[in-house]
Parts: structure tokens; C-alpha cells; sequence
């Protein structure tokens, strides 16, 4: 018994320092965006701190690093009342309305001559409350109408920046506010993975962020990356006099180890204010997120009680909004563009016009009933808003000026490209174009099996794939393998050395990894992350073709949903009869053994470090494939690192690299690594 306490005593002791370590290092990590160890070194880390949870369950915390990764099921979101209602706050649109705030405080706090502000971004994100007790992370709830909003502690407890624990001394009782938000990367991010599943983009990164916060499953939630800022700190009436300014605020809030945005600025007077706007709103889309204003605050808490509040908000503070970036323009014509998977999206052409620092003339009309609910007519003139830096859209048409003869856009009933007939989408809003042999859809098929993350077929690029269909000459992806030289080199803009590399590229795709095929193949809902847990499951694709619903779903990744999809796609003739004619003419529907073996040590112990933005991989899949190659990935460059891989716009890491004397490679020179050792 005595020897058991004093293992458990050292255990525990063990697990308090790693639970204590790993949240430092996520603080310099996610807060401070500076890491004193290796991912891999991180990995250890937890790997022990995951151990020590197997064999003493009852050592578990519920702030252990472990329970950021998501892993539970919510069944129906708890409604909860707010400490001090979360009030909302005045808008102002322009400069002589931020003067007349100003002048307002200044009328009734006539006692003081000068009025200190804070001024912060005022990001577009989701607000949120979150309670700590003795310094440990309680509860976290949405902002919901003000005075009670939902608990969504656990979803919360994914945002890797958000302490569990508070490291320094806190308030027995302390809750902190901010916002959450998405950085526009990681939308981008989430939207090509959506895309390669057929499934509709994210619209805007807010929208992105509620229907995150209100995921039911967590570890949904901890895929998708959210950021944080905080702002505002209530502490209980006997802890009141430990921060008397904004200031103070943010110092403590950065103490206590919450991410602050280093984005504000002190301001004496409203001219500072309105200066400081001005030139936050000029440099909006330097940003990693979205903002939609300015948040003015005045610093001192003492005028703050003396302003007093309204019954709808404080008299303290206001937001300056940014006039929405839209423009207007003459919509020329629509166009439907027709997806890999059938879908038909209405596009809209039209006069260019500059917005949000581009010049723009095609907007995405999203859908037709979005299109007949707004009553978009071509000819029109539109308002056009850019909305999270991503596609740009067409907000209305403006009605008076509408010209007599604009014409409405019918849904189409067949398909603009190969005529078949167009059926609505049984679980959306979508029109999709159901034939398999649709040309629109082989090209996009062409494209996506052709691609370097798929079957990697050097020099087959848009311009050639729509010869090789628009001439008949491909009329499925096996039909790649048929091609030959005589007919290659007869097509425009191909010599005899671009034929001779483009043949060879075919060729070589033969050989390509079971995942890279499955991942090629276009297979509604599965992406490359999910081809790879198939090609990792099932040994080959024939394999597949008839295995059960059932085995799928026992994949811990495979949802119904997907299952159905996979099961769907291989009960098809065509789809079958493509496999078995891939299989004939050399490819490889199999994962080589050997092969396998030689692919997965080729980096056997070697460290990468990767710095910039790269071209195909985001973050999280370089990484893996480093990983899969038998390779350590980490975050730091130091002497034991072995190759840098730069992206675009390569941090000091390359610097640094440079100083050591590292290797540096490109994206593409790395691709070469794979492609030679693995044959
Ligand atoms: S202060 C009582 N500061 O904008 C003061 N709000 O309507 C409460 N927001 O719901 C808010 N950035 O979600 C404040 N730096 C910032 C902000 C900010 C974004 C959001 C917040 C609030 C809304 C204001």
C-alpha cells in the first residue's frame, strides 16, 4: 500500500509538471508564436502525459492538455445566464460621429480636461465569456441575446491558445470576454478540403466560426483551428480595485497568459482616435482576419462609472464601422459553370471595377435560388462586396436602375455543356448535371486525377485537357493511357519535346501510391487526408469495391455519410469497369509492398522544418507527409535540423537556416526527393 502512494505521489507529481509544461509551451506556441522546442519534442510531451492518464485514470484533469483534442459528443447546447449581461455597443459610421461621441463624454465629465482612449480592431468574430475558478478554466458561454447565452465549454477548450490553467496568480473568481474568430488562411484551408469533397464552401470566416462553436461533435471542432483575442476582464466587487484602466486590462490579461491583439493604440484625444482608424482601415487587408471596424474605449474605469451605461450600453465606449468595401457594376451575363461532380454554379460576368484592392469582373452567384430569391436580372447594375477576401459576391441588383430589357435567368433544366438532364440535389439547393460523360465534368476530372496531389501528371494542364476532350480523344480517365504520340504532338501548342514529356508523365503516374489513386479517382467526400486512411485500411481498390458499409464505418474517420459515398461510387458500372480498365492498362490499383517499405523510411531521422507558405500542402499535410516518410518535423531551426522548406514569404526561420548552414530546399525540390527514392 505504502509503495502504491508513492508511486501514485509520483505520478502525480509528474503529471502536474506536464500538464503545466505542455500549457507554457502552447502559450509560447499559440500565444506568442514563439516555441522553445520541436513539435516532436511537444509530441513526447504528450505522448507521456496521455500514458500517465492510462494508468491512473483518476490523476485526469479536466484542464489536462489531453482534453483539448476534442473527443466528445454534445447532446443539446445548456443555456446560461450571464454574470454582467454582455451588453452591445453603439455604432458610429464616420468621423463626425466619433467626434461627437467624444464630445458627449466630454460634456458630462466636465471636471476633467483630458480624456485618455483605447482604441482596438474590432474583429468579426463570435463574442464569448469564459469563467475561471482558483485559476482553472470552468465555463465558456456565447454571447447569445446579452443575458444568457449557450455553454459551450467544450468546444471552446479546443482553441489551443485559450489557457486551461492560469499560470500566474489570478482571482479566486475571474471571467474573461474577447471574440473568437478564423484567421482567412485557415478558411481557406477548410474550403479546399470541402471542395475536393463536393461540398459547398464556407461563405465568410464569422459564419464559419458560429456554426463551429455549435459543432456537436468536439473533435470536429479541434480540426477546424480558431484564434482568439481577449478584451475585457469582470472580476468580482472585492477584486474591482486590482485594474483601474484598459490598460491595465490588457497587461493583465496578457500576464495571466491570454492572447491580446498587439494591435491597439493609447489615445489622448479624439483627433489621435480618428487618425489611428483611418490608418487601421487603410492597412484591413494586411491582416490575417477580418475586421469590420474600430472599437473605441475610454481608458480610465473611474470616467467609465461616471459615464455609466444605457439600458441597451455603455455611454464608454463605441464602435466606428468601416463602410462595407462594395461597388457597383453592370452584370453582362450570366455563365453556369459545371463541377466535378455535376454541380452547376451561376456565375456572374461583368463590367471590371475595382474593390478592396482588386480589380474584379466575375462574382460567384452561388446557387440559382439565391439568384431567383434576389431576383438578379442580367443588365442590371449590382452592388458587389467582397466578403472575406474570398470570392467576391453580388450582394442586389439596384432596382432603380434597372433597364427595361433585363432579362432573369431560368434554372436550367438540362446541361449547358453536354445536354443531359439537370436533377436538384435531394440534401441542398444545388442543380447537378447527372451524366457521367458530361465533358464539363470529365475535364474537372481530368484535372483533379491529374493534379500533383493525385496522379501528379506533369504538363497535362486545362489547356491540354480541353483539346484532348473537345476532339474526342479522352473520353475517360483510362483513355489517358491510351493516347499516343501521333495523337499528342497534332494538338495545339505541342512539340516534340513537350509530347515526349507528357507521354512520359502518363507513364509514369502508373506507378503512383494506392492513396494517390483513390485521392485521384474524385470520389464525393473524400479528400486526400481520407484516401490515405483507405489506401492505409485496404490494401487494394478492388478491395474496396466490395467491402461493406459496415467495415467502412468501423474506420474511426469514415462517417455514414462518406461510407455512403464510397459504396455509392463503386457500385457503379462505369466506375467499376474504369477501375478494371486502369488495372489492364498498367496502373497500379494495389499498394506495392516494397515499394511501401522504401517510400516510408526515405527520410529516416531527419529533421524538416518547414517556414513560409507553400503551394500544395497546407501546415498539417506537409507535416504528415514528412511524418509518413519516416521524417521528424519541427518547429524551430536549430543545428540538429537537416532541411528547411521554404514557402512563399519565409519567416526569420530561413535566416536562421542560412546561419547554420542547413539545406535549404523548395517545395518542388522536396517533391523530387519523393518522386526519385520512391521510384
Ligand atoms: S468591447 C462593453 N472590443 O464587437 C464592451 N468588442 O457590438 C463590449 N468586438 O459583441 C465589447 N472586437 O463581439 C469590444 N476589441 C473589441 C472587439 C469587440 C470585436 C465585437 C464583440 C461585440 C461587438 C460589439
Amino acid at each position: 500500500m505504502d509503495l502504491f502512494d508513492g508511486l501514485l505521489e509520483k505520478a502525480q507529481e509528474r503529471y502536474d509538471y506536464l500538464c503545466r509544461e505542455i500549457e507554457r509551451h502552447n502559450e509560447l506556441y499559440y500565444v506568442h508564436a514563439s516555441p522553445e522546442i520541436s513539435d516532436y519534442e511537444y509530441d513526447m510531451l504528450m505522448k507521456e502525459l496521455e500514458e500517465i492518464e492510462k494508468q491512473y485514470p483518476e490523476l485526469k484533469k479536466d484542464y489536462s492538455p489531453t482534453q483539448r483534442v476534442g473527443g466528445k459528443v454534445i447532446d443539446e447546447f445548456k443555456s446560461v445566464e450571464h454574470t454582467v449581461p454582455m451588453l452591445s455597443i453603439d455604432n458610429t459610421y464616420n468621423e463626425a460621429e466619433i467626434r461627437e461621441f467624444d464630445s458627449r463624454i466630454r460634456r458630462s465629465i466636465h471636471d476633467i480636461e483630458q480624456i485618455g482612449y483605447v482604441v482596438e480592431l474590432k474583429i468579426d468574430g463570435v463574442a464569448i465569456a469564459i469563467r475561471y475558478k482558483d485559476g482553472i478554466y470552468q465555463q465558456a458561454i456565447t454571447r447569445g441575446d446579452g443575458f444568457r447565452g449557450d455553454d459551450v465549454t467544450d468546444n471552446v477548450k479546443t482553441i489551443r491558445s485559450i489557457p486551461l490553467r492560469l499560470m500566474k496568480f489570478a482571482p479566486h473568481s475571474l471571467e474573461v470576454r474577447g471574440e473568437v474568430f478564423m484567421i482567412n488562411k485557415e478558411l481557406e484551408r477548410l474550403n479546399q478540403i470541402r471542395e475536393e469533397m463536393g461540398e459547398e464552401p464556407f461563405r465568410n470566416p464569422r459564419n464559419t466560426t458560429a456554426g463551429t462553436l455549435k459543432l456537436k461533435d468536439t473533435r470536429q471542432v479541434a480540426q477546424r483551428k480558431l484564434s482568439a483575442y481577449f478584451y475585457e476582464v469582470i472580476l468580482e466587487d472585492s477584486d474591482k480595485n486590482i485594474i483601474q484602466s484598459h490598460l491595465e486590462t490588457l497587461n493583465c490579461l496578457k500576464e495571466w497568459g491570454f492572447p491580446v491583439n498587439p494591435h491597439w493604440k493609447k489615445c489622448e484625444n479624439v483627433e489621435e482616435v480618428i487618425e489611428y482608424c483611418n490608418l487601421s482601415r487603410n492597412n484591413r487587408y494586411s491582416l490575417e482576419y477580418e475586421i469590420d471596424g474600430m472599437v473605441i474605449k475610454v481608458n480610465e474605469h473611474t470616467i467609465r462609472e461616471k459615464l455609466g451605461t444605457t439600458s441597451k450600453s455603455p455611454r464608454w465606449v463605441i464602435a466606428y464601422k468601416f463602410p462595407a468595401e462594395t461597388a457597383q457594376t453592370k452584370l453582362l451575363n450570366i455563365k453556369i459553370q459545371v463541377g466535378k461532380t455535376g454541380t452547376l454554379t451561376p456565375v456572374a460576368e461583368m463590367e471590371p471595377v475595382p474593390l478592396a484592392g482588386t480589380i474584379v469582373k466575375r462574382a460567384t452567384l452561388h446557387n440559382f435560388e439565391e439568384l431567383d430569391r434576389k431576383d438578379i436580372r442580367i443588365g442590371d447594375i449590382v452592388e458587389i462586396q467582397k466578403a472575406g477576401e474570398i470570392i467576391p459576391q453580388v450582394i442586389r441588383p439596384i432596382l432603380e436602375l434597372r433597364p427595361p430589357d433585363a432579362k432573369t435567368f431560368p434554372i436550367p433544366q438540362i446541361c449547358p455543356v453536354c445536354g443531359s438532364k439537370v436533377q436538384k440535389d435531394p440534401e441542398g439547393v444545388f442543380y447537378r448535371c447527372l451524366s457521367s460523360e458530361c465533358p464539363a465534368q470529365l475535364k474537372q476530372k481530368i484535372q483533379h486525377y491529374a493534379q500533383r496531389r493525385a496522379m501528379n501528371i506533369e504538363g497535362l494542364g486545362p489547356a491540354i485537357i480541353e483539346q484532348l476532350v473537345d476532339k474526342g480523344l479522352v473520353k475517360n480517365i483510362a483513355d489517358l493511357y491510351r493516347l499516343t504520340r501521333e495523337q499528342v504532338i497534332k494538338l495545339e501548342r505541342m512539340g516534340n519535346k513537350s509530347t515526349e514529356n507528357l507521354i512520359n508523365a502518363i507513364e509514369k503516374s502508373k506507378n503512383r501510391t494506392l492513396s494517390a489513386l483513390l485521392f485521384g479517382l474524385g470520389i464525393r467526400h473524400v479528400g486526400q487526408h481520407l484516401a490515405e486512411i483507405l489506401a492505409r485500411n485496404f490494401k487494394s481498390i478492388e478491395e474496396l469495391i466490395y467491402v461493406d458499409i459496415g467495415k467502412l464505418t468501423e474506420i474511426n474517420e469514415v462517417g455514414p455519410v462518406v461510407a455512403k459515398s464510397i459504396k455509392d461510387f463503386f457500385s457503379t458500372k462505369t466506375n467499376v469497369s474504369l477501375i478494371e480498365d486502369l488495372r489492364r492498362l498498367g496502373v497500379k490499383t494495389r499498394e506495392i509492398e516494397e515499394n511501401k517499405g522504401i517510400e516510408k523510411n526515405i527520410f529516416n531521422g531527419k529533421t524538416f522544418v518547414a517556414t513560409g507558405t507553400l503551394k500544395d500542402y497546407s501546415r498539417e499535410q506537409i507535416e504528415q507527409k514528412i511524418k509518413f516518410y519516416g521524417g521528424k518535423v519541427s518547429s524551430s531551426v536549430s543545428k540538429n535540423t537537416d532541411f528547411v522548406l521554404v514557402g512563399d514569404n519565409p519567416g526569420t526561420k530561413l535566416e536562421k537556416a542560412k546561419q547554420f548552414g542547413i539545406k535549404i530546399i523548395t517545395e518542388s525540390e522536396f517533391e523530387k526527393m519523393i518522386q526519385e527514392d520512391a521510384g
